[in-house]
């Protein structure tokens, strides 16, 4: 099942987790009272209940959330109720001491925190799978009940385990994947440095060794810890799907995470949802804040997707917990809807007395109702309800940006030119430059044929199996753009080099050959000469030499000085873009030149600095603008279109002004909107 949105709950999405186990029963009259003067309509419940729930292994308590759902329902609001298996009881780690994830140096963590499982323990799994089958038949016909919950951040604290359950799961999972031990002999390259195998039964996780363990190895090990949480929560998602037919089930995702596979985990998720915590402190916080929420759309191909958690203010988990000043907690929200979220939930709705967030901000601070924080929360909810017909409604991006986890696992792996080529780091200056210019970007996975797309960006494809490049090729022959980011092409899905020299697969299509890597020195820049203009790559260089391809700029510095920097391949009706440099914060002139080429622009042109523009469009065509001021000053705004501002009411001119965190959603008339 697929849900565009809680059919359930009209309209945005505005609530949070909700933690009534933390309090006596006669605070909740007042926690639902306060929710409906708020506009809250969707509360997350029982995310850590498991041990109210299930006081000991026979023993069950559900006659307080009987209550709770009650409850909330008399008030009209919704429930999305959690399987409450992220912290597992005190007793039931007891009875079974092996279900404590194990650390890569063999330290077993101890109770005490929450996240305390191994994913391939059998006892853990078969606990949380009974403990959601009790919950989904005893609430699958609640008339509260809209999405369920499964688990909570699955790859929070606790990503792998090296314990005997995890090691034998991994065999189990490197048989289905090699099927022999000679073609995992082969994968692995195990020739090198004596590390053959005899048999499965000899093979461990990759635990602390003396040296570089065997990359591949490692690969793999990534790969299987991501397929043995999606394999947990799978587990879950089998039993509600059996038992609460009808019901959408969720799981919160962490953002850009590098421990779990989102394209894979996102097949199975009728909702895609996204807990995001930006820093108040860093100015730059909205622009990774926007990459992160474009994610989250294009997991599922442009649905609606629902921010499950933010903070309302501080959060408790940085060394030092800046607030969010007036106004930023509703611009960011509404940057969440304007990158084509549903909702906007949080964690959490009444601030914790005790415990390790009580320091975390809540809708309902410690304060009150006189907080200035609980007017926010007041505020926004009755803006969301102004903006309710946004729901359901889609945005896409003009240009696509190809993100493989495997290729993500594999570049970062030990014993490179460079220990500085992070994926992160690489992606970021390419979304900055394109958020800076006010173009929406959509990830695709590599499997994607990108068709729909004038222009393809790929800032690094470390790992890339001929598939793959076949593709990329074939679109370029139709006419697209590529562009092609350094150190790609190097290693194919086992991680062995393709031969006959670098970018292997990529050759062909992008005309050069890379005859040595070049890495740049911490601190250290190398010019890049564009035309007039002085470019600094940093990180990151390569000796390339053009088979075909055009140079368009030149080092300028160093020991490659003349050589090529930034190639160009004309084949077919496309064009292939190579960098073979960093460029960091100064990639923006170059990318203008493949964006002139595909015939990308701005959004909305002419936009004043720190002002983000999107667009989302409802199925009849009717067009919501977003206008977002990130910056510190005034800014006034040309509109190409008159429209309606739906915060306000008020029919908009030619321009409009908007103040330092000032926002406007305008209704834009379907006619008259697409450019
Ligand atoms: C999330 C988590 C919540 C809460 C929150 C605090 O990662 O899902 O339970 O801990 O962080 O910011």
């Amino acid at each position: 099942m697929t849900m565009d949105r809680l059919t359930r709950v009209p309209g945005l999405l505005y609530g949070g987790d909700w933690n009534p186990e933390q309090w006596p029963e006669q605070v909740w009259a007042e926690d639902v009272k306060l929710m409906a003067e708020a506009g809250v309509n969707l509360v997350t419940v029982g995310v850590f209940s498991w041990a109210r729930l299930q006081p000991d292994e026979h023993d069950w308590d559900f006659g307080w959330l009987d209550r709770l759902l009650d409850l909330v329902h008399r008030h009209g609001i919704a429930v999305d109720l959690a399987t409450a298996t992220a912290s597992p009881p005190a007793w039931l780690v007891r009875a079974h001491p092996g279900l404590l994830p194990v650390t890569a140096d063999g330290v077993r963590l101890e109770f005490g925190s929450r996240q305390h499982y191994c994913p391939s323990s059998p006892a853990y799994r078969q606990a949380a799978v009974r403990l959601t089958r009790k919950l989904a038949e005893r609430y699958r016909d609640h008339p509260a009940l809209a999405l369920w919950h499964i688990h909570n951040e699955y790859g929070d604290h606790v990503q792998e385990c090296f314990c005997p359950a995890s090691a034998a799961d991994f065999r189990r999972w490197l048989r289905e994947r090699h099927g022999t031990i000679e073609e995992l002999n082969r994968s692995w390259g195990t020739a090198f440095w004596s590390q053959h195998y005899n048999s499965f039964a000899q093979i461990e996780p990759p635990r602390t060794a003396p040296g570089p363990v065997n990359p591949t190895q490692l690969l793999d090990w990534h790969r299987f810890c991501s397929d043995a949480l999606l394999a947990l929560h799978r587990a879950e998602k089998a039993v509600l799907d059996e038992v609460s037919p009808g019901i959408p089930v969720t799981t919160n995702f962490m953002s850009m995470l590098k421990a779990l596979d989102y394209w894979e985990w996102s097949r199975h998720e009728d909702l895609v949802s996204d807990d995001a915590y930006p820093d108040p402190a860093d100015p730059r916080a909205h622009v990774n804040a926007a990459l992160n929420y474009d994610l989250m759309r294009s997991l599922k191909g442009g649905r609606p997707w629902l921010l499950m958690e933010q903070a309302p203010s501080a959060v408790s988990w940085r060394p030092v917990n800046v607030p969010k000043r007036p106004g930023l907690y509703r611009l960011w929200s509404l940057q969440a809807l304007a990158r084509g979220a549903d909702g906007v939930l949080h964690f959490q709705w009444r601030a914790s007395v005790a415990g390790a967030e009580k320091f975390h901000s809540a809708m309902l601070p410690h304060r009150g109702t006189a907080a200035r924080g609980w007017q926010e929360t007041v505020r926004l909810g009755t803006e969301l309800r102004r903006l309710g017909e946004i729901a359901g409604s889609r945005l896409r991006g003009q240009v696509a940006v190809l993100l493989d986890w495997d290729s993500w696992w594999a570049l970062e792996l030990d014993d490179h030119p460079s220990a500085r080529m992070r994926w992160l780091d690489l992606l970021r200056p390419w979304y900055a430059a394109l958020y800076e210019r006010g173009i929406t970007v959509d990830f695709v996975p590599p499997t994607a044929e990108p068709d729909g797309y004038r222009l393809l960006l790929a800032p690094n494809l470390y790992l890339l199996d001929t598939a793959t490049a076949d593709r990329l090729t074939a679109y370029v022959r139709a006419g697209g753009r590529l562009v092609c980011g350094p150190f790609s092409g190097i290693a194919d899905r086992h991680d062995h080099i393709h031969p006959g020299g670098h970018p292997g697969p990529l050759r062909e299509l992008l005309g050069i050959v890379v005859d040595e890597h070049w890495p740049i020195p911490d601190g250290a820049t190398t010019a890049v000469r564009l035309d007039g203009t002085e470019l600094h790559a940093e990180r990151w260089s390569e000796w390339i030499e053009p088979e075909g391809a055009e140079p368009i700029a030149h080092y300028g510095s160093g020991a490659l000085t003349g050589l090529p920097a930034v190639t160009r391949h004309r084949l077919g009706a496309g064009s292939a873009w190579y960098l073979s440099c960093h460029l960091g914060a100064d990639l923006g002139p170059v990318l203008d030149l493949p964006l002139a080429d595909a015939g990308v622009s701005a959004e909305l042109p002419g936009l004043p600095e720190g002002i983000e523009a999107t667009r989302r469009h409802a199925a009849d065509g009717t067009g919501y603008l977003f206008l977002l001021n990130h910056g510190p000053d005034e800014a006034r705004v040309p509109l190409r279109t008159p429209g309606t501002d739906l915060l306000t009411g008020a029919a908009t001119g030619d321009t409009l002004t908007l103040a330092p965190l000032g926002a406007a959603v305008l209704r834009l008339p379907a006619a008259e909107e697409r450019p």
